[in-house]
């Protein structure tokens, strides 16, 4: 099961050149449902998985992610909000991206409640949870450590990618995995913080934390070890939804209990071809098949010093 607290139409406008104060006429429109639980189920969905996205939708604009949703054929139980779900503008030209961000709608205390009622009896179907992305607003910080510890109590294991301060509240509830990046780690840690400080966040009741660093891949740090798990070369493509493919990788590892070298290389394949599909929430099933038996994967020593930013 994905988890998308705060998901969005993501609508991509493609013009010639860009020139601000002018007005441009859109050539292609393109619309897709996107927030990273939505892209976690897709990259799942895609890998055959049955795979269930949750999370909160609102008004013409959260109808618009449903319709959207349903015609990719991807299992979904989203919980309504009165306030509007949020729209994703990306204005693409030739040269570059730029992109608009709504800040999408103010969560009701009534409605955070009837979430996690809704969320508590999905919990029964599901053998993993992903929990992805940043909180919509008038959720409480620690939202995605009351789904956590609401996860745990039924013995569902859970993945956490988020950042900031929903990230640190998160991680004090005990996920059993978190998939911060370099950057997210860094924010939260101190800058120059080393292997000893992810060793901590083990020892504080985080089961695994496993580091994303672009196309250098993973550091992942247990209880039962460390490894580096990286691909042969850097893919280029689209990085956008790379962690997010990586997150449906660990999501799978984890339901079955794969072992971590096993599980750290399918990761890093299944991320790696995601970067060479052209949109996030997809992989390139071919490069991904052909990736998935090339990946270095190198235990870490507890005392090499190695800074996994
Ligand atoms: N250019 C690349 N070539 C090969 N693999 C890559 C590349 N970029 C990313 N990856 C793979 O994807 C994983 C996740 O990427 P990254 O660290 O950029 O995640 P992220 O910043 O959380 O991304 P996002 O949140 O946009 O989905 C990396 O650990 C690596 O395995
Ligand atoms: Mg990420």
């Amino acid at each position: 099961m994905t988890v998308t607290l705060n998901p969005a139409l993501d609508l991509t406008y493609a013009v010639d050149e860009l020139r601000p104060h002018t007005t441009h006429r859109v050539r292609a429109v393109h619309e897709r449902p996107g927030g990273k639980g939505l892209n976690v189920a897709s990259v799942l969905h895609a890998q055959g998985e049955a795979v269930l996205a949750t999370g909160l939708l609102g008004r013409a604009t959260g109808s618009a992610v449903q319709a959207l949703v349903d015609a990719a054929g991807l299992p979904s139980a989203f919980a309504p909000i009165a306030g509007e779900t949020r729209r994703t503008v990306t204005i693409a030209d030739g040269a570059d991206a730029t992109g608009l961000w709504e800040p999408g709608p103010v969560v009701g205390g009534a409605e955070w409640d009837g979430f996690v009622a809704h969320y508590r009896r999905l919990l029964d179907d599901a053998r993993v949870v992903a929990l992805s992305g940043s909180l919509p607003r008038g959720l409480p910080p620690d939202a995605y450590a009351i789904l956590i510890r609401a996860a745990r109590a039924r013995g569902v294991p859970t993945v956490l990618d988020t950042s900031g301060e929903p990230l640190r509240l998160g991680l004090a509830a005990g996920p059993d995995l978190a998939k911060p990046n370099a950057e997210e780690l860094a924010t939260l840690l101190g800058p120059g913080a080393g292997p000893a400080a992810v060793r901590g966040l083990v020892a504080a009741g985080c089961g695994a934390v496993v580091v994303s660093r672009g196309p250098r891949g993973l550091l992942a740090v247990s209880g039962a070890g460390a490894w580096e798990a990286a691909p042969p070369a850097a893919v280029t493509g689209n990085p956008t939804g790379a962690g997010d493919a990586c997150v449906a990788a660990l999501a799978r590892g984890l339901r079955d209990r794969t072992p971590w070298p096993e599980l750290l290389a399918d990761a890093v394949a299944l991320s790696a071809a995601a970067v060479a599909a052209p949109v996030a929430g997809a992989v390139d099933t071919a490069h991904y098949r052909d990736l998935r038996a090339r990946i270095a994967v190198t235990p870490v020593p507890q005392t090499e010093e190695h800074n996994p930013c």
